[in-house]
């Protein structure tokens, strides 16, 4: 297997998401127990990941220096390549500005890592400009001995090395991101130099039924529940854990009164056509609103509302004598709320980070390891209609973390109204399938305006709309002026309370998709 060193960059998780893709076996290890954790394993070939910290930094993560005394290829990404450098005998140092965003590669030196996949088998190689992805403050200013300059961008001079006779690689920017172009090929080639054909894989009824295996080993014959969201991956799990344990599953639909308009009746409908299940439905509104009252911190909200879902679950899987409950929790959600050894916390997603110490029920979650696109194959498999694997995702928390402040009743009110204006407006735009999501978001500033004769001081409503794969990046989408302005003349007329509307135009990083 292709072992992955984790430094601590939010991308981490997708190198070997994509080493999955193409049937390749990675294991994630710290730095400082690269051994210990590989004892037993055979190691191939090991990838350097990014991180947020300098290299020269006392404070900063390390590997023992016999890891690259292995023999074994390895490539360094973005704070890799950076700890590659300063390891090896080259100087890397503090950049001008911080690089976050698109830039070009121009390649000054052909290398197997950037060999191409033709359909002939001949030798070609990816073309000579190409767009990758950079996230990086410091940069690599001398290479170290027996390595040659490869490639460079813009703003980097030192964007890519190689060692070919020892095959260590070092990369400035993420080939484990969409936006960067040829990613995939290099990774492609980095793990054929340790030995694996790096085929694509597909998801088809055989890895979906090792899934449903899986769930069934290791639930044997209990009770579970299901907290079902309406969302994709929760209804998702829940279908999963029902073809493994039948009708030992009780799905519950928790009304927390955060809810879309409409959201409730859709999804009892949706259930009864196309999963032919029913859902017992708990309604829970004012519970969730006495548990937000007074809570304006957007990390205390997520952990409030996770709590109180918690305690009302906890309640119905007494009442039904369950024992496990399924969630339908997928990779983001993790990396994001725990983050590992060496990265940061982003927000806690409440399915995650919001479990209490005490929960009496036992996990089960049976999309953890995959993303939200391969969630969707796995639906595909299942039979279920793109109508339903295709849902744009709503935060479990609700519309609680699409109002900035104290979430109160008329808050709510207003940002329902706001949003279900939206998606009906939206409906018009012919790229509204490209979009990840877009909804509006009570921003919790006041300004002044006129209505009629009269002075308002009201509320602001942001719209947001993003363009994403998997939700880990995101772009702002270009949606029309026109149905900009058809949604804000709607909200501001329909929605007494709100004088302003304004388009977000943040994209992921710096912002997150959801304001809280
Ligand atoms: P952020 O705001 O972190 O959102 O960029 C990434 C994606 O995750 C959704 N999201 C959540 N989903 N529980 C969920 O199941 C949560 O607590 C949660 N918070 C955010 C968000 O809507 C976006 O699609």
């Amino acid at each position: 297997m292709i072992i992955i060193v984790d430094f601590g960059s939010q991308s981490t998780h997708l190198i070997s998401r994509r080493l999955r893709e193409i049937s390749v076996p990675s294991k994630l290890v710290e730095p400082e127990t690269f051994f210990e954790q590989t004892a037993g394993e055979t190691i191939d070939g090991i990838i350097l990941s990014g991180g947020p910290q300098s290299v020269y930094d006392d404070a900063s993560p390390r590997i023992d220096a016999k890891v690259f005394e292995l023999g074994k290829p390895v490539l360094g990404i973005c704070y890799g390549l950076q700890y590659l450098a300063h390891n090896l005998g080259g100087k890397v140092e503090p950049g001008k500005h911080k690089e976050m965003g698109p830039a070009t590669l121009t390649i000054l030196q052909q290398s197997p890592l950037f060999l191409l996949d033709t359909p002939d088998g001949s030798e070609e190689y990816i073309t000579a400009k190409s767009a990758v992805w950079m996230s990086h403050g410091d940069q690599v200013t001398s290479l170290p001995e027996g390595f040659t300059h490869i490639g460079k961008t813009e703003t980097t001079d030192l964007a890519a090395f190689a060692n070919e006779a020892r095959r260590i690689y070092g990369v400035q920017f993420h080939p484990e991101l969409v936006h960067t172009q040829f990613g995939m090929q290099i990774l492609k080639n980095f793990a054929r130099m340790c030995g694996f054909d790096a085929t694509d894989r597909v998801i088809d009824r055989e890895f979906v039924e090792q899934i449903v295996a899986d769930i069934k080993d290791s639930i044997g014959g209990k009770k579970v529940i299901s907290a079902l969201s309406g969302g994709v991956d929760s209804s998702i799990a829940t279908l999963l854990v029902h073809e493994a344990v039948g009708d030992n599953l009780t799905a519950v639909y928790i009304d927390s009164g955060l809810m879309r308009e409409g959201e409730t009746e859709t999804l009892e409908r949706v259930f009864a056509e196309n999963y032919k299940m029913t859902i017992n439905v708990v309604h829970a509104k004012d519970e969730f609103l006495a548990a937000l009252k007074g809570v304006t911190d957007p990390e205390e909200k997520r952990k409030a509302i996770g709590r109180t879902f918690i305690k009302v679950l906890d309640r119905e899987a007494q009442a039904l004598g369950a024992e496990f409950l399924v969630q339908g929790t997928i990779w983001p959600d993790v990396i994001e709320s725990a983050g590992s050894k060496h990265s940061s916390i982003i927000k806690s997603h409440h399915n995650v980070g919001g479990l209490p110490k005490d929960m009496k029920l036992i996990l089960v979650e049976p999309i953890r390891n995959y993303y939200k696109d391969e969630v969707r194959a796995i639906g595909g498999v299942l039979g279920l209609p793109r109508e339903i694997t295709h849902r744009k995702p709503f935060p479990g928390p609700g519309l609680a973390v699409r109002i900035v402040g104290e979430v109160t009743q008329e808050k709510i009110d207003i940002v329902r109204k706001a949003d279900s204006i939206v998606q009906q407006e939206i409906e018009a735009y012919d790229g509204k399938d490209a979009l990840w999501q877009i909804f509006a978001v009570l921003t919790g500033v006041k300004s002044t305006g006129v209505g009629g004769d009269y002075r308002s001081y009201g509320e602001c409503i942001a719209i947001r709309a993003v363009e994403s794969t998997d939700a880990m990046s995101a772009h702002w989408a270009r949606i029309p002026y026109d149905i900009l302005g058809k949604i804000s003349t709607r909200i501001t007329n329909e929605i007494q309370a709100v004088n302003r509307v304004v388009y977000d135009i943040t994209d992921k990083p710096p912002g997150t998709i959801e304001w809280e």
